[in-house]
């Protein structure tokens, strides 16, 4: 099966280089998920698509794992890439070109891009005095630290005092800001770019681009004693990969690149580092950056130590790259961080995948089969369910092409789940086994059957980019054959006595108790062969306790915000003006690391509405709004509906 083969121009779609510190996890398997998706979307479209992955090999962090490994770096990462190409090929991942930093293509074509950065005169040798957070490879200076730790990670930094060649970022600060101002587009969601603004209005410094206290990396071409800084032979990798600059022909038909899709904690490298590298070289910018949110276990980060990484792999044996796939893209919001836990995703797969769609392909099959010796008839009725169904068939194609064009895959989703779900109903409807009892109904039952093949031809192409096995399935069952072409999914006059043959569920349900048990002790037994003790039912650390009379004393009350925004004098803390009964008051927390204010608005929050008034930096807060810690970040106080679902 193929994809449509005309050509509507070209795209170029990029996901990080992931470093090979330890196999990846499932928050890494996310972001190349959402990437594969829009690669097939739009090669579906007719797009000459061209989708780069990789692994980005060098820098201090992985020869210090290899060292410790007892291991060459170059052996460490090899078994570890072949792990990740592994994962890729098991999830069918559909990229076109698999960049590795340790390939000879990559190291020479870093070198010629110093060279022309140095030939440029963006390039000068000095002392590097300040801070490096080996785990995320980044330069810090002394203000830029918060509490003496990593602003991004907030990990412990190591003072580094070294010589070092420079890069003047400095230089390219305005043309940056220009690039902010004047396209929008250039990064998203806007939340970012506003951040991406405030940090470069605060000043651009040049960037250290050496190092010359470890040797793992592509050496300087012009000074063999020190490497090049790893984030600057990471970024290359989407132009070196296209041949530039020695062999020019995929990069002048590919570049530059239509989407860089990368997690939210790395759009700094790519929306300033970036554009000022290729500013430098005189070539043209990638026309869009895109952040996305994070994957967070127990509302933290997930980390090997809290043995709570979620292994792709087990999630996939289990239940199948589509179900896995349909669920990192159907319950998470672009852009947003998302809570990940098993008992959503099997609710998921059981809910949409087995009860919905699982349900709609046996149920039609079998009635095809049953009714209509497996041949799909001819449509010669039409009532009002009919018109309905065969509307809001042809209506989803549009729909999902402008949620692609956000990357709004769960919205996506959300519209083919409604041709699904209309399609069931549908069938209740007209209930065809009644029709099939009556032979004055013939023409109305083939009337149901033809339309019920045809809403699952178009659903198999409109879930292509996302669960293309399950197309391929469902395909199989109803005779659909030849290429998938997404224009298809704009007509309801397609099945032509097709043969069906009724196949295996295409997605069993799941026992979720079961499944969250055996889930459990396999993550124990995981860990154990790893090595990492399993923390459990560890005591909190916690203030000193109270008494019953103190806790009295505190009246709670329910409020709604009706604004927020940040404090002009203080960084941290955020201005609410709350509305309780028909009182009014403002109220300042300290959560602005936590919270966008543009996300808070309209939220009903518990308020402790009898604390003393003070004054935080010149603005009066009359009471608390309630936060509470998960031990990794803090998390609002909310009211809860009676569905549970949140009142905001
Ligand atoms: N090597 C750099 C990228 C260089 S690109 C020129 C790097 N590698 S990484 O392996 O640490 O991260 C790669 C990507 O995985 C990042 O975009 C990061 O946001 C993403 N994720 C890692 N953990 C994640 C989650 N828990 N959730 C979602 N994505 C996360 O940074």
């Amino acid at each position: 099966m193929t994809e449509n083969k005309k050509s509507k121009g070209t795209y170029y779609i990029t996901t990080p280089i992931y470093y090979p510190s330890s196999n990846l996890h499932i928050g890494h398997t996310y972001c190349t998920v959402m990437a594969d998706a829009v690669a097939r979307f739009k090669r579906l479209q007719g797009y000459d698509v061209h989708f780069l992955t990789g692994t980005d090999e060098h820098g201090l962090k992985i020869q210090q794992i290899a060292e410790k490994k007892g291991v060459t770096p170059q052996e460490y990462v090899d078994e570890i890439v072949a792990g990740v190409k592994d994962l890729w090929k098991t999830m069918e991942i559909s990229y076109d070109d698999f960049i590795r930093t340790t390939e000879p293509r990559h190291v020479s074509r870093v070198q010629a891009i110093f060279n022309k950065m140095n030939e440029k005169g963006d390039i000068y040798k000095g002392t590097y005095e300040g801070w490096y957070c080996t785990p995320c490879e980044s330069f810090w200076t002394e203000s830029q630290l918060v509490d003496g730790k990593c602003p991004d990670c907030g990990r412990p930094v190591q003072k580094a005092h070294e010589e070092a060649y420079f890069f003047r970022l400095s230089k390219y600060q305005d043309r940056i800001l220009e690039l902010f101002e004047k396209n929008p587009d250039f990064l998203k969601p806007d939340t970012r770019r506003h951040e991406m603004e405030e940090f470069v209005k605060q000043g651009l410094e040049d960037l250290c681009i050496s190092r010359s206290t470890f040797d793992w990396g592509i050496q300087v071409p012009i000074d063999p004693k020190h490497v090049i800084y790893v984030w600057l032979d990471a970024l290359t990798n989407y132009i070196t990969a296209l041949g530039y600059p020695d062999d020019p022909a995929l990069f002048e038909k590919y570049w530059p690149a239509d989407v860089h899709l990368v997690g939210k904690e790395i759009v700094r490298f790519h929306s300033i580092i970036w554009p000022a590298m290729l500013m430098s070289l005189d070539l043209p910018l990638p026309k869009q950056v895109l952040g996305h949110g994070w994957l967070l276990i127990d509302g933290g980060k997930m980390s090997k130590s809290k043995g709570n990484v979620v292994d792709p792999v087990v999630l996939i044996n289990r239940y199948g790259i589509d179900a896995l796939k349909y669920f990192l893209l159907r319950e998470y919001t672009f852009g947003q961080d998302g809570v990940f836990t098993n008992e959503v995703m099997l609710k998921r797969m059981n809910f949409d995948l087995a009860n919905d769609l699982g349900n709609l392909v046996s149920r039609t099959t079998a009635m095809i089969e049953k009714y209509c010796g497996g041949i799909v008839p001819d449509a010669s009725t039409e009532d009002e369910f009919d018109r309905d169904l065969a509307s809001i068939a042809v209506g989803v194609a549009p729909k999902v092409e402008e949620d692609m064009d956000r990357f709004a895959f769960n919205q996506a989703l959300e519209n083919i789940w409604v041709l699904v779900r209309r399609a069931n109903k549908y069938i209740d409807e007209k209930t065809p086994w009644l029709l099939a009892k009556d032979p004055e109904k013939k023409a109305e039952l083939d009337t149901c059957m033809h339309n019920l093949a045809e809403a699952l031809r178009i659903i198999s192409i409109l879930i292509y980019p996302y669960m293309h096995t399950t197309t391929e399935k469902i395909r199989e069952q109803i005779g659909a054959e030849g290429d998938i072409v997404w224009e298809d999914a704009f007509r309801f006059d397609l099945m032509d006595h097709n043969k069906v043959v009724r196949g295996d569920a295409i997605f069993p349900r799941l026992d979720i108790d079961k499944e969250l048990k055996e889930l459990d002790d396999l993550k124990k037994k995981q860990m154990e062969a790893a090595g990492v003790a399993v923390e459990e039912n560890i005591p909190l650390k916690l203030k000193p306790e109270i008494t019953y009379d103190d806790f009295d004393k505190i009246d709670f009350r329910v409020g709604t915000i009706l604004s927020a925004e940040k404090h002009p004098k203080a960084d941290k803390l955020l201005v609410f003006q709350v509305k309780m009964g028909t009182e009014k008051r403002q109220i300042i927390s300290g959560v602005a690391d936590d919270f966008k204010p543009e996300d808070m608005v309209g939220k009903k929050v518990i308020v402790v509405a009898n604390l003393k008034p003070r004054k935080l930096r010149g603005l009066e807060s009359k009471g608390m709004l309630m936060f509470a810690e998960t031990g990794e970040r803090c998390e609002m106080v909310t009211t809860i509906a009676e569905d549970g679902s949140v009142v905001d």
